[in-house]
This record gives C-alpha cells, sequence and structure tokens, in this order.
C-alpha cells in the first residue's frame, strides 16, 4: 500500500527560539583536513550531482548519487575510514599524518582491530578502511541480514563477518562490550551517553559529499533537503553543513524513515526534546534505516534544525528505484528514500501543501547507495 506520512517537528517549533546551536566544526575551513584524506585515497572521485529540471512541477530537484562512493556502493565508508584514520593517528602519537606516514609503521598497524555492528554499508566501509590500513576487523550484523550483504563486507577489507540471532540495538551492546573485553576499537555510527567520540568523527567524514554537492551547485541554496535516517547520523550531518553554509536562511529538511520502523517520527511526536524509539513492527526492505533508536548527536542537531518527519513504505521506495532506474541512477531500499518522498509527494496536493513545494522549489535529496542487494534490486526494477 502506498503510504507517505508528515509531521512537523515539535521539537523544532519549540526550540527554535531560544536553542543556538555551534555547527562550526562543520565549517568548510573546519572540514579541510577530511577532505585532504578523503581526496588522498587512490579510490577517491568526486561523485556526480544530477539535476531533474522540473520534476513534477518544482524547479529542480538535485540528486547526489553516492552509488559509486570508493567502489563500496554507498556513501558510509567516508565516515569510517575518517574515524578509524584519527584512531591510528592517536595510537601512533601523529598528528594529521599523511598516508605515507601511517604506512611506515605496518607492525603496529597489523596490531590494531576494529570492530563493529552494522545493517551493510557501514560494516562495508569499516571493512575496507581497516583492510586499507593492514588492521584487523569484525563486523556483526543484526538477524535477517542477507548473506549477499555479509559477502560483501568480507570482500570490501579485512573483515570476519558474522550474521546474528540479535535485533540491530542488542547488537551494538554486544560489540561494544566485546570492544571493551578485547580492547579492540569500536567503530559504531550512533552515538549514546559515553560513546560520543567516534560517532562525532564518523558524522564530521559525511562532510565531504555535502561540500562535494554545494560546489556541485555552485552553492545555490536548495530550498528543501529531504535525508532519509537510521539512526540519523548522517541526516544530521548534512543538515549541519546546510545550517552551517546557510546561516541566515538554512533550507528545509525533512528525515525520511520506513513506515515500521520510524524513531524519529516517535522522537518529534512525543516532542519532549528527547529520543524515542520506534514502535512498528520493524518489517522493511530499507535494511540500512531500519535502526529502532536514534542517535543522540545526530538528535540534537535535527531537533533544531529537521522542519518535519516523514514515514513512508517500502512500494513508495520501490516506485522511486523504478523512477530513478529511468535517468539511469542505480539506486537501492534505503538509497531512495528521500527522492521517494519527494516523488510521492509531488502527486498528492495536501503532501505539497504540507512540505510547501511549489514551482520555485529546489529540492536536495542523496542516493545513499547503489544496488547493495542486488537480488532485491532486479525484483523490484523488474516489477515495473
Ligand atoms: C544506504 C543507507 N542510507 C542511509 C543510511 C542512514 O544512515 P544513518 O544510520 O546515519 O541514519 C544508511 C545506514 O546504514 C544506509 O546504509
Amino acid at each position: 500500500m502506498i503510504d507517505v506520512k508528515i509531521m512537523p517537528n515539535h521539537c523544532a517549533l519549540r526550540l527554535a527560539h531560544y536553542e543556538l546551536l555551534d555547527t562550526s566544526e562543520y565549517s568548510f575551513a573546519a572540514t579541510e583536513p577530511i577532505r585532504k584524506l578523503h581526496k588522498s585515497l587512490s579510490v577517491y572521485n568526486e561523485t556526480p550531482l544530477i539535476e531533474l529540471k522540473n520534476f513534477k512541477g518544482v524547479r529542480s530537484i538535485f540528486i547526489k548519487d553516492e552509488s559509486q562512493r570508493f567502489g563500496l556502493k554507498a556513501f558510509k565508508g567516508l565516515g569510517g575510514v575518517w574515524a578509524i584514520y584519527k584512531v591510528i593517528s592517536r595510537e601512533l602519537g601523529l598528528d594529521n599524518p599523511t598516508l605515507e606516514e601511517i604506512f611506515t609503521h605496518r607492525d603496529e598497524l597489523a596490531e590494531m582491530t576494529f570492530i563493529t555492528t552494522t545493517d551493510g554499508n557501514h560494516g562495508k566501509g569499516v571493512s575496507w578502511a581497516a583492510g586499507l590500513f593492514g588492521c584487523k576487523s569484525y563486523v556483526y550484523m543484526p538477524r535477517g541480514t542477507v548473506e549477499v550483504r555479509a559477502q560483501a563486507i568480507r570482500d570490501a577489507g579485512s573483515a570476519t563477518v558474522e550474521i546474528t540471532d540479535m535485533v540491530y540495538d542488542d547488537c551494538v551492546k554486544f560489540t561494544a562490550s566485546l570492544a571493551e573485553k578485547n580492547h579492540w576499537h569500536l567503530i559504531q555510527d550512533t552515538s549514546w551517553a559515553g560513546y560520543e567520540e567516534i560517532p562525532a568523527q564518523i558524522m564530521l567524514g559525511y562532510s565531504t559529499l555535502a561540500y562535494e554537492a554545494l560546489r556541485q551547485m555552485n552553492y545555490q541554496r536548495p530550498t528543501h533537503i529531504f535525508l532519509q535516517a537510521g539512526v540519523g547520523s548522517m541526516a544530521g550531518a548534512i543538515a549541519a553543513v546546510f545550517a552551517e553554509v546557510f546561516k541566515e536562511n538554512p533550507p528545509r529538511v525533512t528525515i525520511i524513515e520506513p513506515t515500521e520502523v520510524a524513531c524519529f517520527y516517535e522522537t518529534m511526536r512525543i516532542g519532549d526534546g528527547q529520543i524515542h524509539s520506534a514502535t512498528g513492527n520493524g518489517q522493511t526492505m530499507m535494511a540500512g534505516l531500519n535502526c529502532a533508536t536514534p542517535c543522540e548527536l545526530a538528535w540534537k542537531i535535527l531537533r533544531r534544525y529537521a522542519a518535519d518527519t516523514a514515514t513512508i513504505s517500502d512500494d513508495v521506495a520501490a516506485e522511486a528505484m523504478r523512477v530513478l532506474a529511468e535517468e539511469k541512477i542505480i539506486s537501492g531500499e534505503s538509497g531512495c528514500a528521500g527522492f521517494a518522498l519527494a516523488n510521492a509527494a509531488l502527486d498528492s496536493d495536501e503532501l505539497r501543501r504540507a512540505l510547501e513545494l511549489d514551482e520555485h522549489s529546489i529540492i536536495f535529496v542523496i542516493n545513499t547507495e547503489g544496488d547493495t542487494d542486488p537480488i532485491n534490486y532486479q525484483c523490484v526494477i523488474r516489477n515495473a
């Protein structure tokens, strides 16, 4: 069933008048070392930005296509490699080292182990980045994960991968306890009280894609940004960059989640400023967005800068995957979600009004993954 729900962020409405948020760590100057690291990687290429002009009556939709990032089919490696680089630099006592400097410490690198929980793409980034530096890595996955995603993580780099019978949140707790017991480095892309340093770096790592897109748009201000969320780290980071760059008039940000796993929807509905877990049945093909609890750090940004939150059903995502395929953009189940909201909302007068979309609107979305589950991708595309 086609199902889209939109709700204003009650917290943003309440907090906007008194809560100032310092986003200066996301400024162009502060994030320069991150872009420098990314650009020094042999697999680095700026990913494409595609403009669909006059799409369903809006002026433009800009789609930042991350489906080819670092050859990993998703954006997530941007955060993983930056966080691992920061840990390695600290462990080796080096300040902003080049890759060449790091590689002179091969024996110490071989002794370092990284661990994470993932529903796919983040683990691929960690496996790849750990492998790149010659470090060991362990990746644990929640129940329901398809084997093809586990194998892609093994193939990407150094990881030993296991699909567990735990749900995502329990799996995160399990890997955190393994990290502590074995003195391994936990590279988790979500934060909680007492675990913020690494997720903060992972989020900063995503700034590269936002600054690439801004340059590709000639720093034109989008009126709307539609960002899909699992734990919200990506959405928080991108919202922070745009809030920093367009300080006087930040674009309107909408968060998108699967109907059955909508923790930001629940958090913004309750509107008490605290995070709240999703209440749905957890069933969705949008595997990367199947996270029941928001990242605290991301929430601190989004409660201020997200104007609204939307939920979409799997059918809405599937339709968007097919529309993007016609535009020659390979977009996976989670990858298409930002575009999916635009695609569905523009067919409905009610949703258009709720999002204040008109012929002047310029929408920015991110295709966060390609066909990371190629079998399901083909099924969805052929159903057209
Ligand atoms: C393809 C894809 N898009 C979006 C997200 C959401 O990112 P976050 O969990 O930071 O909200 C993920 C997370 O794994 C993902 O894999």
